[in-house]
């Protein structure tokens, strides 16, 4: 049986990695939202913890938009009138009113001729890169590049791949200038938030140098940015690392739907097309309300609003010897240094009732475990506070024992 074969070099393989430390645990099932109440944001039931509420710290819903009632609203009114599937791809007969009127919101948002809607913002980049690379093509890639953007690189098959390190701005400008002696096009990609550490690529000078080397290609050198991290949580308005860095629109940009905006799906600002169903029309409704709502106001209160509980948060993190990385986005990293220490954490404040997630090697390189903060705009003062009391029950211990590792 060839199944069989398969499942045994498969259990092998997850025997390896659970020997090593390095298996998942098991998922937690979320099966209950409690609303916001007395001074408190939204608290999370999880199955098998009967009703011990969880302060969610680990979700991507920057905005608080998932559980925003005039989203739900948009979503229900969608989901009555058109169905709860796109029932085709878009070019047989899946494309909804709801889906163009998204596309040219997002457009609008971003300041750009036109948008399209992907699944997910990972099909996105896995549809886009490997259309962009030629037989004469360079890929010159950020080494924390997500996931997504890794494995399109693969699939792409570049005539070259440069990984240059994280943020280094003078070996991509030397990636830049030995690729352009055999290729004729230069694709630079990177996310635009970082979404381990919440730090950002710096889109302005990313933006001049490759302008810098266009005549060095005679195709020019086109920078990709994926901002699905900072789309909804970093700028004056919300517009990404993008805005946050004042730089030229990048050339192309890819974003989701589915964390700051809360709803599900992903989209690229340009002229692309896929053979797969849409998001649904009901998800595109949902989507463009939320967009609506950050562009309001409201979507500016929000934006203030979490990026007051993000620096809340952080300071409450020096103040108690923790190590953290500077920046505005909500992505606040608990640096651990440590995985023993990262998981330790992470189970002291569950056992408080707070959702956080440990990243350890391979997730991040060794040295740089972190417990990963995320922040967002249904958090309150007191539930940041909360978060502050339970680690300050750990600190002390933990600043000890960073110490006795300098020595
Ligand atoms: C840079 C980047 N791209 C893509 C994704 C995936 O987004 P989606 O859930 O829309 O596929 C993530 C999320 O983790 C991300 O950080």
């Amino acid at each position: 049986m060839p199944m069989q074969g398969l499942a045994k070099a498969l259990a092998a393989q997850l025997g390896e990695l659970s020997q090593a430390g390095l298996l998942k645990g098991a998922e937690s099932v979320l099966c209950g939202v409690i609303g916001p109440r007395e001074g408190h944001g939204p608290r999370f039931l999880i199955e098998g913890e009967g009703d011990k509420p969880f302060l969610r710290m680990n979700a991507n819903n920057y905005l608080g938009m998932s559980l925003r009632e005039e989203v739900i609203d948009a979503e229900d009114a969608a989901a009555t009138n058109y169905g709860a599937g796109p029932g085709a791809v878009r070019f047989i007969s899946g494309t909804w009113s709801p889906h163009v009127a998204l596309e040219r919101r997002l457009a609008a948002f971003h300041s750009r001729p036109s948008a399209i809607i992907f699944s997910s913002a990972y099909a996105a980049i896995m549809g886009l890169i490997p259309q962009l690379v030629s037989k004469k093509t360079a890929v010159i890639s950020d080494e924390l590049n997500h996931n997504c953007i890794i494995n399109a690189i693969s699939l792409a098959a570049p005539a070259e791949k440069r990984i240059y390190k994280h943020l280094d701005m003078g070996e991509l400008e030397r990636c830049l200038d030995e690729t352009a002696k055999s290729c004729t096009r230069a694709i630079i990609v990177t996310d635009g938030v970082f979404s381990m550490r919440g730090d950002h690529a710096p889109l302005d000078r990313i933006m001049t140098l490759a302008r810098s080397r266009d005549n060095a290609f005679a195709e020019g050198a086109i920078v990709v940015v994926d901002d699905s991290h900072g789309v909804g949580a970093l700028g004056a308005t919300g517009r990404g690392a993008e805005e946050y860095t004042r730089s030229v629109p990048v050339d192309i940009l890819v974003a989701t739907l589915g964390k700051a905006f809360g709803v599900n799906g992903g989209y690229v600002v340009g002229d692309f097309y896929v053979y797969s169903n849409p998001i649904t029309p009901a998800e595109a409704a949902a989507a463009h309300k939320a967009i609506d709502l950050l562009d309001s106001p409201d979507g500016l209160s929000l934006l203030e609003h979490l990026r007051a509980m993000t620096a809340r948060f952080k300071a409450g993190l020096v103040r108690l010897g923790f190590e953290t990385l500077p920046g505005e986005h909500p992505v606040a990293p608990l640096v651990t240094r440590d995985s023993a220490r990262t998981v330790a954490l992470v189970e002291h404040l569950r056992r408080r009732g707070i959702l956080v997630t440990g990243l350890t090697y391979p997730v991040v390189p060794r040295g740089d475990e972190e417990i990963r903060f995320q922040i967002s705009a249904d958090h309150t003062a007191a539930d940041i506070d909360a978060a502050l009391v339970a680690l300050a029950e750990m600190a002390e211990a933990n600043v000890r024992l960073a110490r006795a590792k300098q020595f």
